[in-house]
């Protein structure tokens, strides 16, 4: 996978890259992330990529002639399969959706900034828009770190065990049930006897059913989805 990302302040971008599970990801040639900084695709001497509201209001666009430059040479490079606009009107990130983008080839993120883009640019260029949840970021930088882990992980390979990303919370509608490890009984605090029986489908039962149960506690929602 290749994913493209469109920004004003590359550098807010690049540390989640350069560490652990998304790092390694990238050595082992899993996915190429590419940094692309619009002030590139600015002529003129101000290096200007935002511009006043026409109609007047407080805060600045982001104007759509660096972004076409820049999204346009890259379609001319390959295809894409979405063009992703970073912004919080956008659909509400899932992980349905992390898992729908990790099958793509090619993706381009474009992060907002400021009061976000000229509308021309989410009418003709934008093919999804994405919200890492309900309220307001400085820009889509950080919502694009977060997308780009969510669907990275799920790419055959990045993850060590490759069970582990489907037993996740979410991936059935269900959060993940509790999880111990090693000692089995810390300050008189116990291990649930069952995870030490070593009956494995006995165990499997007791995590679907602590997995319902924590879901039905804390986000009924999902299971009327
Ligand atoms: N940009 C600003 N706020 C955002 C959000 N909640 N999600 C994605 N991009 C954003």
């Amino acid at each position: 996978m290749r994913i493209d990302i469109i920004t004003v302040l590359p550098e807010l971008l690049k540390s989640p890259f350069e560490a652990s599970i998304l790092k390694r990801a990238i050595e082992k040639g899993l996915v190429e992330i590419y940094f692309h900084n619009l002030r590139d695709y600015v002529t003129d001497n101000y290096k200007q990529v935002d511009d006043y509201q026409y109609g007047g209001g407080a805060g600045m666009v982001m104007m759509i002639e660096p972004i076409d430059k820049c999204i346009t040479k890259l379609k001319s490079e390959r295809s894409y399969d979405e063009v992703i606009y970073m912004t919080p009107d956008g659909e509400t990130l899932k992980q349905k959706t992390a898992n729908f983008l990790s099958l793509k080839e090619n993706l381009i993120i474009l992060c907002g900034h400021y009061k976000g883009v000229d509308q021309r640019v989410r009418d003709h260029f934008v093919t999804k828009e994405i919200s890492i949840g309900d309220y307001v970021l400085s820009g889509g930088e950080l919502g694009a770190a977060v997308l780009c882990d969510t669907i990275i992980r799920l790419i055959p390979g990045v993850l060590g065990n490759e069970s582990s990303a489907l037993t996740d919370s979410f991936q059935d509608d269900l959060l993940a049930p509790p999880i111990y490890t090693r000692p089995a009984e810390y300050k008189g605090w116990k291990v649930p006897d069952i995870l030490l029986s070593g009956n494995f489908p006995k165990i499997e039962i007791w995590r679907e059913e602590e997995a319902y149960k924590r879901t039905k506690e804390r986000r009924p929602d999902l299971l009327d989805e």
